[in-house]
Parts: structure tokens; sequence; C-alpha cells
């Protein structure tokens, strides 16, 4: 690879692979996972994935890009033939590669909705917020030609930095973009905390209550880690490409877990505290959370419009710099095969991905009623991603890294710390391989 793919300094990759982790998963789906999990229960486990299966698989995934210096697919075919084992291996860059266009393309329909949000003003003076923020999401939802405008904007936005390029395009949008984003987000707890209700939120954040746990939390809380952590597709393997030769896996891998942690656990005390303040309102609310409670738990609050659009803002950024992680892997291989200029092929995947965008914004309106295996074209794909794709993908790389690569292979490339290895072989092969295997069949049962 030639070395105009490799961010200068050390902060770039950090930004660029918090930019993908820290997303929709972190500020809309955590704190609503959260409240329809019954709380400090499903909040422990989450921290626990995170740890012993999160933190071990991303420096996998790291350490083959880099190593690789190419596109997931052919990272995999490279690493396989250096160490003359089957190339099948690649197929394992495709599933991921796959898995972020069919990702995309619901998360451009959600996060299109939520850059609508910013442009959503409640009129002053309402009787009954509450049912004029639920008129409102029906509005949007059930009409295809909006969720299409919101959708469409957020993809051409995602597709004109992933073809700019690795340096200029996607390398310069998280350097401005991430530092704005944990302002964002640092303000905003501190307006929620001070205005809200703190105590409660705590509580229900921290003070653990094991009764709650169910095995399906459990499950819910692996899946959320995988998917807040962006692990288990290429990713993150994608950016390993691009990271300089210098940079430590060890202690980057760290910093990076606890960004999107911090940014997880702000977006609960950005927006339970608020949620608590208004007693009508429910925190179990699930997926409506942020799009119908938020709003008119904003209203009723000193400078709620201003925190609001600041609040739609913020989510807007994260999704945008997940996004360009997602389509990364397609594209840096398709550019590795095709030869051709990456604004076309991003041009070409951006159609695929906006036509697949389409069958999920029907699933709100028009389709809603056509299902497969009881579930509709958007729960369909954002089930088989989450729950069979990403953790396959997840299993696959602890398997090739923590059983297939010879040990001394791994700690001569991967450049840790003779004690930090150690614990982190110890962690990939036996806890993290095992409990994604575990949780995995008991999701197909
Ligand atoms: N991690 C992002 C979020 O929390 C979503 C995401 C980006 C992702 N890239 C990914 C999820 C790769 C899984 C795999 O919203």
């Amino acid at each position: 690879m030639r070395d105009t793919k490799i961010w200068k300094g050390n902060s770039t990759f950090i930004l660029a692979a918090a930019g993908s982790a820290v997303g929709l998963g972190n500020i809309w789906k955590f704190p609503y996972m959260v409240g329809s999990n019954g709380g400090s229960a499903f909040v422990i486990v989450y921290l626990i994935c995170i740890l012993a299966i999160g933190l071990p698989v991303m420096a996998s995934e790291i350490f083959i890009g880099k190593f690789g210096r190419k596109s997931p697919i052919n990272s995999l075919k490279k690493i396989s033939n250096e160490i003359h084992i089957s190339e099948s291996w690649k197929f394992l860059g495709v599933l991921g590669s796959l898995a972020g266009i069919l990702i995309l393309s619901y998360y451009s329909v959600f996060a299109g909705m939520a850059f609508s949000y910013v442009f959503n003003l409640f009129p002053s003076g309402l009787e009954n917020p509450s049912s004029y923020s639920s008129a409102h999401f029906f509005k949007l939802s059930s009409s295809p030609l909006n969720l299409i405008f919101w959708h469409s904007l957020f993809l051409i936005i995602t597709c004109l930095i992933v073809g700019a390029g690795v340096v200029k395009g996607i390398g310069r949008s998280v350097n401005i973009l991430m530092p704005i984003l944990f302002l964002f987000i640092v303000l905003l707890s501190f307006y929620s905390a001070s205005t809200g209700d703190l105590n409660a939120t705590i509580s229900f954040l921290f003070s653990p209550n094991f009764s709650l746990l169910t095995p399906n939390v459990i499950l819910s809380a692996m899946g959320q880690a995988f998917f807040s952590l962006s692990i288990g597709m290429g990713a993150i393997m994608a950016y390993g490409a691009y990271m300089p030769d210098k940079q430590q896996i060890g202690k980057t891998v760290l910093t990076i877990i606890l960004l999107d942690t911090f940014v997880a656990l702000s977006a609960g005390i950005a927006i339970f505290p608020i949620v608590f303040s208004n007693s009508s309102l429910e925190v179990s609310a699930g997926p409506g959370l942020i799009f119908e409670t938020l709003p008119v738990a904003f209203y009723s609050l000193p400078m709620g419009a201003l925190f609001s659009i600041i609040f739609f803002i913020l989510i807007t950024i994260a999704a945008l710099s997940s996004a360009i992680s997602l389509l990364e892997p397609f594209t840096a291989w398709m550019e590795e095969v095709f030869g051709i200029k990456r604004r076309t092929i991003v041009f070409l995947i951006g159609i695929f991905i906006w036509l697949l965008g389409i069958g999920s914004i029907f699933s709100f309106n028009i389709w809603s009623d056509i299902k497969f295996m009881n579930l509709n074209f958007l729960e369909f794909i954002d089930y088989f991603t989450n729950n069979i794709m990403l953790p396959l993908g997840g299993l696959f790389i602890a398997i090739l890294v923590g059983w297939m690569l010879p040990r001394e292979f791994v700690k001569e490339n991967i450049k840790m710390k003779e004690g930090s290895f150690r614990v982190f072989i110890l962690f990939l092969k036996y806890i993290s391989t095992s409990s994604i295997f575990l949780v995995f069949l008991y999701s197909l049962l």
C-alpha cells in the first residue's frame, strides 16, 4: 500500500475508530436498551462484555488490518498465505463487507430521521406536547417520501466523505467532527444533570438489581457491545490498515473503548434525567425514546429548544462518523480489485445501499405487514446482521487470531508488552471465543 494511505500521528486513527464506534448505537440504542432491559443489570453485563470480548476482538481486528495493510478481504488473504492456512479465511472479510452494506442501508434511514429532528421545532404554547410529538413522529414515519428525502441526504454526505479518500475524506472529517461531538455530549450531560432528575438516573443506571438478569438481557448486552464497538465486520480492520506503524495497538484499543463507553454512559446521563423529570414519560419507551419521548421532555425545560437542536446535531455527527466506517471495507476492496476511481465505486455502492434503504423505509409504512419469519424487511436485516453476521464475524476473528495464527507470529507483530499480551491471548482464546459461541448458540435456539 502506498504511504499516502496511512494517517499521520496517533490521533487520527483513534478519532476514526472512536468515530466508528460512537454512533446511533451509543446515543439512540444504548439508552433505550437500558431503559427496556431494566437498567443497571444490563449496564453491568454490557461493561463486562466490552472488556472480556470487545477489547480482545477489537485488538485482533486492528492487528489483521495493520499487518495486511489492505482491505479486510485482502488483509485476511495475505495473513492466511503468510502462515500457510486456507485462503478461505478471506470470506470472513466478504461476510463483513456485506454486513457493512446491509447495516448502512437502515442505519442511514435512522440517521436521516435524527437529522430531520434538528429542524423539528415545537410551536410554543402547546397544551399537549406529548400528542404533538407522537403526531409528528407518525407523520414522518408514515410518509415514505419524507423518509426517502432524509435517507438520501444522509447517504450522499456519507458517500462524499468516503469518496474523497482515506486521508482527505475520512481522516479530515473525523478530525473536525469528533471534537464537536465530545464537546456537545459533555455540554448536554451537564445541562441535563442540572435541569433534570440526576439522582433517579444514577440509581437507575448504577445500582445493581440482578433479579432482572435473564438470558435475554445477557444476549442483548453482548449484541449491543458488538454493535457499539463496531466489531465483527471488519470496519475497524479496514481502519487498521491506515494506522501508523509506530502506533501501539494495546493502548489504542483501550482509549477507543473508554471513549465509546464514556459516550454511551454520558448519553444515558444526558437523556434519563430529563425523562425522569417529567412524570408522564416512560424510560422504557423503546426505539421511540429519543424521537417521541425526548422532545416532549425538552419542551418543558428552560432553553429546551436550543438543547434539542444540539442533541440532534450530536446524533447526526455520531451517525455520520460511523456510517463512513460501514462503507469503507467494501469500497477499499473494490478499489483494489478494479483499480477504478474511489468516487465511481462509492457512487455505485451508494445506489445499491440507497435502494436497500428504501426497503427499510417501506417497513415503517406500506410494507409494514409484509413479514418473513415474523419480521418485516427492516427487522429482518437488523436481526440478520446484529444477531448472526456480527457475532459470527467476531467468533471467526477470535478463532483466527486466538487459535489459528501461531502465538509467536502474533506476538512478534502485535507488539504488546509481555504481560498484556498474555492476558490478551488468554481472553481471546478461552473467554471471548467460548462466550460468543455460547451466546450465539443460545440466540439461534
Ligand atoms: N458502532 C456504531 C454505533 O454504535 C455502528 C457501527 C459502525 C457498526 N460501524 C460498525 C456496527 C461496524 C457494527 C459493525 O452506532
